[in-house]
């Protein structure tokens, strides 16, 4: 895998995972290990659990690499290097899109002034996790940056007559209520919370509350 973005003074650098025999080995050797051990630290920030994708098969694992909807980044450093001296992840955000439109994002849409009938496309956040010996060092803010800078240069190959400073998408992120560094991290990025609502259970106890956030990514 190439290295990607690494600025002065960073013991780390961005880049995507390939979808290529490099990115399957990278998937299943470091991506693989460091989700498990994010869900075993870290159980309340995700929608889904260790015990869970423990479970999954290495196809499994595969089919995420190859979701043609999926583009994930990682920070890698050399300060988290294996036993063969590669460098390890320390951080992470995977962007899925575009996604149809809920009633939360055409209400963002509406409470962003722009005017029906909304056709922007949207992107979800997901995946986002640093290492906890790696926090507080603006690695995830670099890691989502690195991937919606991203997106908006794909956006804009696309649609080459585009103009300049348009809205051209709907970012949304879904956070737990209760994860105030998350929360902080989307609002330093310029997201808002626009809906809230509690997780769906399959027992009688209420779910977690969940916050809906949103920003829009100009072309
Ligand atoms: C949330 C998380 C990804 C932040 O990672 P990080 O690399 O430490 O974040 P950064 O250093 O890039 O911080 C960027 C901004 O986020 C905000 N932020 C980060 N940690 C914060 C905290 N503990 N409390 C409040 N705000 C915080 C700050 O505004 C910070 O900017 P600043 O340092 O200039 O003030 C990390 O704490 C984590 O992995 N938590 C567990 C998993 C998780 O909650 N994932 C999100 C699921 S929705």
């Amino acid at each position: 895998m190439s290295t990607g973005e690494q600025g002065r003074g960073r013991d780390w650098a961005i880049q995507h995972i390939p979808v290529d025999e490099d990115g399957a080995r990278f998937t299943l050797d470091k991506l693989k290990p460091f989700r498990l051990a994010a869900l075993q630290h870290d159980p309340d920030a995700f929608g889904s659990d260790y015990a869970r994708e423990v479970a999954f098969t290495d196809e499994v694992w595969l089919s995420r690499l190859h979701n043609p909807l999926a583009k994930t980044f990682v920070a890698v450093s050399p300060t988290t290097a294996d036993p063969r001296g590669e460098q390890g992840i320390v951080a992470s955000t995977t962007v899925f899109g575009p996604l149809p439109s809920t009633a939360e994002d055409l209400h963002f849409m509406e409470q962003s002034g722009l005017s029906a009938p909304w056709s922007l496309p949207v992107y979800h956040v997901t995946g986002v996790y640093t290492n906890p010996e790696s926090r507080g060092r603006g690695i995830a803010k670099a890691v989502m940056g690195a991937a919606l800078e991203d997106l908006q240069a794909t956006l804009q190959r696309a649609d080459a007559g585009h103009e300049a400073g348009k809205p051209a998408a709907v970012i949304r992120v879904d956070v737990y209520a209760h994860n105030m560094a998350a929360h902080g991290l989307y609002s330093a990025a310029g997201f808002s919370e626009v809906e809230s609502r509690n997780e769906a259970r399959e027992s009688s106890e209420p779910g977690r509350r969940i916050l809906s956030m949103f920003r829009l990514l100009l072309a």
